[in-house]
């Protein structure tokens, strides 16, 4: 009888001291297996005497089901505590602040460019595009720069090789050659501007190895200096919201026209120098095969990162390609 007992004890000490499903199924076989301890003394029984075999039976019977009832007090434990644990391992403070969703935004320049487009699209210009990868014809002979031009070496940059004909490459230098792809597939009247990257070998505060401008053409008959004053004039004042701005039409040089300007503005530091501008020089004119002395026009490049600095009061265009999120954030 006592060794029911202390069998008993035994297997509720080893039940109370198991930490895992496995092992509880291991002291469970080694009581109620098919030769558990428990089992063993049931197997017993058939040999004892009859008034013997039930009062033990019952005993047995007993503590079998003591033993069940612990395994199976065990058995929940051992699972809650699992539950536990693993809700402990992957809490989740609901008080916590979010991390947001962060928003993007346009590029200052891009802003600019796009108020600066739509402001020329509303006096009926159209946007053309050009290669980033220009030919030399391009980028300076058809706009009336030859090789030996003193012009070429403030903007001689960034060859990049020879095309299949042998014809130098150069990333370009300036937006101009979309006026001639553009006088090459088109004839008058043209009125377009063209925006996008260009590149030269320049580094500082205010220049960077690769910037953008933005090109006007506007070629048809009769086109005069007048209407180049006047429509520069009207995009300066409209983009800077000022109507009693003043511009300024500076005698300068440029290859590609003649007569040619620099445009300036008054700003609170004086003369703003914002972009170059001439009546289409006759020859580049005859180079794309359109007839000068039927036809004049006008053009014009400003440089866009010049105005989203003026426009937004930013000192220094290296800014702009940082691409630091703090400053371009500012600007949406
Ligand atoms: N291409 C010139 C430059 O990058 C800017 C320019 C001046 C463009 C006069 C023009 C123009 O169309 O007429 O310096």
């Amino acid at each position: 009888m006592s060794n029911v007992q202390t069998l008993l004890d035994e297997g509720l000490a080893a039940l109370a001291a198991t930490a895992d499903p496995v092992e509880l199924e291991n002291v469970k076989a080694k009581y109620l297996g098919k030769s558990g301890a428990l089992t063993e003394l049931l197997k017993q029984l058939g040999a004892l005497p009859p008034e013997e075999k039930r009062s033990q039976g019952a005993v047995i019977n007993q503590a079998k089901q003591a033993f069940e009832a612990a395994l199976n007090g065990r058995r929940e434990a051992i699972a809650a505590e699992k539950l536990n644990q693993q809700l402990a391992a992957e809490a989740l403070d609901v008080t916590l602040p979010g991390r947001g969703n962060g928003s993007g935004g346009l590029h200052p320049v891009t802003l600019v460019k796009e108020r600066i487009v739509a402001l020329f699209q509303s006096m009926g210009f159209e946007v053309a595009d050009g290669p980033e990868i220009e030919g030399d014809w391009h980028n300076f002979e058809a706009l009336n720069t030859p090789k030996d031009h003193p012009a070429r070496s403030m903007q001689d940059t960034f060859y990049v090789g020879g095309g299949k004909d042998g014809e130098p490459l150069v990333l370009r230098t300036h937006t101009s050659p979309i006026q001639v792809r553009y006088m090459e597939n088109h004839k008058p009247p043209i009125k377009i501007v063209a925006p996008g990257r260009v590149y030269r070998v320049d580094s500082d505060a205010t220049h960077s190895p690769m910037f953008h401008q933005m090109e006007g053409l506007w070629v048809a008959e009769g086109v005069s200096f007048a209407d180049l004053k006047a429509t520069l004039i009207d995009f300066l004042r409209r983009f800077f919201e000022r109507d009693d701005l003043q511009v300024r039409f500076r005698p300068s040089f440029f290859p590609f026209t003649e007569t040619s300007a620099e445009v300036d503005v008054l700003g609170e530091r004086g003369w703003l120098e914002v972009g170059g501008c001439g009546m289409v020089h006759p020859n580049v004119l005859r180079n794309v095969g359109i007839d000068p002395e039927q036809f004049t026009g006008f053009a014009f490049g400003i440089g866009l990162d010049r105005f989203a600095m003026l426009y937004y009061g930013v000192n220094d265009l290296r800014l702009f390609f940082d691409n630091d999120l703090t400053f371009l954030g500012q600007f949406r």
